[in-house]
Formats: structure tokens, sequence, C-alpha cells
């Protein structure tokens, strides 16, 4: 009689390998408290955030070691806030004068999150002291790290930040979606949308609380506006050529008169967009690095889609939640 053989486990996504952290990390990581993750095993607080171990490895490196300069320019985002369409954005705003809106544009051949890499999820997990002599000033980065994890040299130099966010509704459900899209198989398929809400409701999701994170930067925003410009995704997709304009004069680079005839502003937006980029083939059926397809970063790119999802209690909740956390600072999302 044939045995039968046991079917073979399939490697799992760099994404998804518990990291080969240093001694410190697994110390630290020991130490802290911890939930289950919505995909990673685990997630672990730390300042006051939550973090799988691989992010945890990255965020210690980069705050050890990351020296910012004054030019540097970091996108910080809560993630599916629009992060890819952000960094897309603002590569082709800075570079456009050496790479200027052509049928060779590096966004063409190039997923936004290779071209402005994270520095906790990218950088300094892939190496531990990472080169970055090749990147060309301005040098752009990006980051989901909340306010308080920083790297010094981050609030200590001229580096500006530019951090966006979106109404909490539309993040869960494309954080919930998004989830599921990197969950391997061998995970299990889905996880339902109510124990995940429940989570995110407590502020255990990537980079949580949610709304800890959005208010500390409103805060900063409003007491040093040179320093970092706020801006909400639902803002940029309504009025995207004014919102484009003043990122442009806050990181220094404002269009001309000539690029304003020229139709620039317009050009960008328009290689940008979610449908020319969702439907290039390095983001059909390419992947990063790390694993994830690229085509998991481009869901809808719409505002409001929670209705076909969340129930109006879920709704209540989330408002409440909303209006406790950022009442009296001005905010709404
Ligand atoms: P949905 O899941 O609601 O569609 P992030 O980049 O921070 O991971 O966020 C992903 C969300 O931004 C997804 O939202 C995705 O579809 C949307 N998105 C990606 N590219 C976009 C673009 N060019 N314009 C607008 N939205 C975009």
């Amino acid at each position: 009689m044939p045995t039968s053989e046991p079917p073979p486990t399939l490697p799992l996504p760099k994404y998804l390998e518990e990291y080969e952290l240093a001694q410190e990390c697994r110390d630290l990581i020991s130490s802290l408290p911890k939930e289950r993750g919505w995909l990673a095993t685990h997630l672990y607080r730390y300042q006051g955030f939550w973090h799988n171990s691989r992010q945890l490895g990255g965020v210690l490196g980069c705050q050890q070691h990351f020296q910012a300069q004054d030019t540097d320019v970091l996108l910080v985002t809560t993630p599916k806030s629009g992060t890819t369409w952000l960094k897309a954005i603002m590569f082709t705003l800075v570079n456009r004068i050496h790479s200027p809106v052509t049928h060779e544009h590096p966004l063409l051949t190039n997923n936004p999150h290779e071209l402005v890499p994270f520095l906790e999820l990218k950088l300094y997990v892939d190496t531990h002291i990472p080169n970055l002599t090749s990147f060309s000033s301005p040098r752009l980065f990006s980051t989901h790290l909340p306010f308080v994890s920083l790297p010094k040299s981050v609030l200590e130099s001229g580096c500006k930040l530019v951090y966006l966010c979106r109404d909490p509704r539309d993040t869960f459900v494309s954080l919930w979606h998004f989830t599921n899209k990197l969950r391997p198989q061998s995970h299990g398929t889905t996880s339902s949308l109510e124990e995940v809400f429940d989570k995110f409701c407590r502020g255990v999701s990537l980079c949580g609380p949610f709304w800890d994170h959005v208010l500390h930067y409103w805060k900063e925003s409003l007491s040093n506006p040179e320093k970092i410009f706020f801006l909400k995704y639902e803002d940029m997709k309504e009025h995207p050529q004014l919102h484009l304009r003043r990122l442009a004069e806050f990181i220094g680079c404002p269009f001309s008169p000539e690029e304003e005839t020229k139709g620039v502003v317009d050009d960008i937006l328009g290689l940008c967009s979610f449908d020319n980029l969702s439907k290039l083939k390095v983001n059909v059926d390419g992947k990063l690095s790390s694993g994830e397809e690229n085509k998991a970063f481009f869901r809808q790119g719409e505002v409001g889609d929670w209705k076909n999802y969340l129930t109006a209690e879920m709704v209540d909740q989330l408002d409440k939640i909303g209006e406790e956390k950022f009442y009296g600072s001005g905010l709404k999302l």
C-alpha cells in the first residue's frame, strides 16, 4: 500500500516570517503587553502603540540609527490611509525636474513602495544599519510610526513631515480587506469583521490606537505648521489640485507659472491616479521584495465604501470613540 505523504508546507511570505531579532529586541518583546494579531501571531504594545515583532525590530533600528537630514521629507501615515497614493505623488512632485511625467517615468515600472521606502518596515528590517548614500537630496522616506516613537533626529533636524490620515470607517474596512488578502492559505481564509472591529476599537491594530496616532500629529501640526503638513485622504480626493499645490509649497518646490501653464499639476495627478497606477503591469503582477503582491495596495480607492460593510451600531461606536478622543481638539474625521 502506498503511504500518503503529508501535503508540503509552503514557506511563509517574508512579511510574516518571524524575523531574526537581535537579543536586545527579543528581551524588549518579552517584557511588552501582547495580544493576538490580525495576521501576525502577536502584536506588542511599545510606547503606547501596537506593532508586530518584525516591525519592532525595524522600529528599534531606525530609532537608534536613522540620521535625518534637514532636507529630508518623511511621509507619515496610518496604515491604509492612502500611503501608496501619496508616495507616488510625492515622488513625482519632488523629482519632476529630472524625471518629468513621460512614458519613461519610474512609476510606470516600479510600485510606489519601492520608490519611497518605509523606515521601520523596509530599510531597518532588511539591514541593521542600511546604507542610504544612494538617496539623492531631498531624500523621501515613509513611516507609520506614532509621533512619540519617531527617531530623535527627525524632530531635531529641519526634516519635514507630511502626515496623511483617513476616515476611520474607511481605514478599518480597507485594513480588513488588506489583511485578508495577505493571509496565506495555511492561516485560514478571512477573519471575521466583528472580531477585528473589536480589536480596532480597542486600539489593537497595526500602529493603533488609530485615534491617538492621528491626534498627536494633528496637535503637533497646529503648533508647528512649518514642520508638519496635515492632510486627509478625503480632502485630497475632493480637491486634488489644491492640495497638491499646497504640498508643493510646503515641501519647498512650488509650481512655477510655466509649469502651471503646461498643466504639470494635472499630469502628476493623472500619473498617480488610482485608475492609472492600478492597471500598470507592475502593479497587477508584481510583488514587493517583502512578498506582498502589489495589487493588494489597490482595491477601490474611493470614499465611503464603509457603507457596504459596517452596521449602524458599528458606525455609532466609531463615532463615539472619535468624539471622545478628539474632544476639544478641533479635529473631525
Ligand atoms: P481601499 O481599500 O479603500 O480601496 P495604503 O496605501 O495606505 O495601504 O492605503 C490603501 C488604500 O488606498 C486602499 O483603499 C487603496 O485602494 C487606496 N489607493 C491606492 N492607490 C490609490 C490612488 N492612486 N488613489 C486613491 N486611492 C488609492
